[in-house]
């Protein structure tokens, strides 16, 4: 089955509203037709609303992060209806800078993922081992465990919507990228894993490379069979950068179409 391909851009604490602004302005005069692509740009919370009212329709609105909680005294939270009534579609789930920087668990990934699925956002759930957990021969067991946390809530009619992204904590800006087949083995992992629960399920749902992924690689990568797309984090803060790599997966595609 062909699975679209996304290109998501993650702005992290970045950005201000002329930032966005231009980046949108530019992003447009590129005048490139990402016809089936699918583009999304997280951007922080409080820029949400300008970037769903200025952006052309064929750029995703998405946020990067969500309250665990639906409602109630949880002073600092954004809940997953008050980003859905914004207009935010999507929302990146468990970025491993969320795991390090704020102790986030599996569980509490687990408990936003529910909450993203329930006002209709699409998650894209982050995971990906440390270098040392690398070096320990670990990282799938790792994966295999932050997968765990939210597997059964994965099943046929939500997989289109939904996107697991692997990103190796060493390859995450530090201009290390994974090579196309370390990110396949992975890949593939991931997809066998989400197998054992349902085949069909597991043929949907899209998985994300991320970690220094630019427009020089991001070819190869994207040429993987179970590579369905990136998620981008240095390479979104200019428009031509993320440009870039929208064009070579635009490129993957015509070639997997005319062949
Ligand atoms: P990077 O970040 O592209 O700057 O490595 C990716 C991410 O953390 O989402």
């Amino acid at each position: 089955m062909m699975r679209k391909l996304m290109v998501a851009g993650n702005w992290k604490l970045h950005g201000n509203q002329a930032m966005l602004r231009q980046w949108l302005a530019d992003f447009d005069a590129f005048d490139e037709s990402l016809k089936g692509l699918d583009v999304a740009l997280c951007v922080p919370y409080v820029y949400v609303p300008l970037l769903k009212a200025a952006a052309a329709d064929s750029i995703i609105t998405g946020a990067q992060d969500v309250s665990a909680h639906d409602t109630g005294a949880h002073t600092g939270e954004v809940s997953a209806k008050m980003l859905q009534d914004v207009g935010t579609q999507l929302v990146l789930i468990g970025h491993s800078e969320r795991r390090q920087d704020h102790g986030e668990s599996d569980d509490l990934v687990r408990a936003k993922f529910q909450q993203a699925l329930a006002q209709g956002l699409m998650p894209v759930v982050c995971v990906g081992e440390s270098q040392q957990q690398r070096e320990q021969g670990e990282a799938f067991a790792v994966i295999e465990r932050q997968l765990k946390a939210v597997i059964d809530l994965l099943n046929v009619d939500n997989a289109a919507q939904c996107f697991i992204a692997y990103e190796p904590i060493w390859a995450i800006g530090t201009g290390l990228t994974a090579s196309a087949e370390q990110a396949q083995e992975v890949h593939q992992f991931i997809r066998s894993q989400l197998a054992s629960k349902d085949v069909t399920m597991a043929r949907q749902i899209r998985l994300l490379y991320g970690g220094s992924c630019k427009g020089s690689n991001a070819f190869e990568l994207f040429s993987m069979p179970d590579v369905d797309g990136g998620l981008i984090g240095g390479a979104s803060l200019t428009a031509e950068d993320f440009m870039a790599i929208c064009q070579q997966a635009k490129k993957q595609l015509n070639k997997t179409q005319s062949s």
